[in-house]
């Protein structure tokens, strides 16, 4: 496994749009396996192989119940709507509020090429639903109602403690 270099907010490769993956090689086994090592280094809850230079239609999430390869994610069936504050590992130090589904099901090719189908609520759908924009060339602050400085934010935080 080897680290990988985040591609941030300006990089074109970002706005692109990923291909299918048709074949799981050892490629694309190296390249998951990168993208987990990629994201725990930089203690993300998730990553899309976009944001590593490479446009193909994998993603990693850990959302704090174990890591999980998504391989061609599609959303299913989506409901519900809960906006909250999310950020992202390629537009450091800002978080947004983004509007997502509360609830998604999801269908996806996991990496031995079964197809699968997960249902996700709350984090852990709003982190598949950011994950999967980045495979069309879409970035959380495309959507978000509200950007904040990470420091604004934690000046907020602050004021309503006291
Ligand atoms: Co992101």
């Amino acid at each position: 496994m080897a680290l990988r270099e985040i591609r941030l907010d300006g990089d074109p490769i970002l706005r692109k749009k990923s291909k299918e993956i048709t074949k799981i090689n050892d490629r694309i086994k190296t390249l998951l396996d990168d993208m987990v090592e990629t994201m725990n280094e930089a203690n993300g809850v998730g990553l899309a192989a976009p944001q590593v230079g490479i446009l193909r239609r994998a993603v990693v999430i850990d959302v704090g119940e174990g890591v999980i390869k998504l391989i061609n994610p599609e959303i299913i069936e989506a409901n519900g709507a809960i906006i909250d504050l999310e950020g992202c590992l390629s537009v450091p130090n800002l978080n947004g509020k983004v509007e997502r589904p509360e609830k998604v099901k999801v269908r996806f090719m996991d990496n031995n090429g079964d197809m699968k189908i997960i249902e996700a609520t709350d984090f852990f759908a709003r982190a598949i639903c950011h994950e999967i924009d980045h495979l069309d060339g879409i970035l959380y602050t495309d959507k978000a109602i509200e950007i904040f400085s990470v420091e604004e934010e934690e000046e907020v935080e602050v004021q309503e403690e006291e």
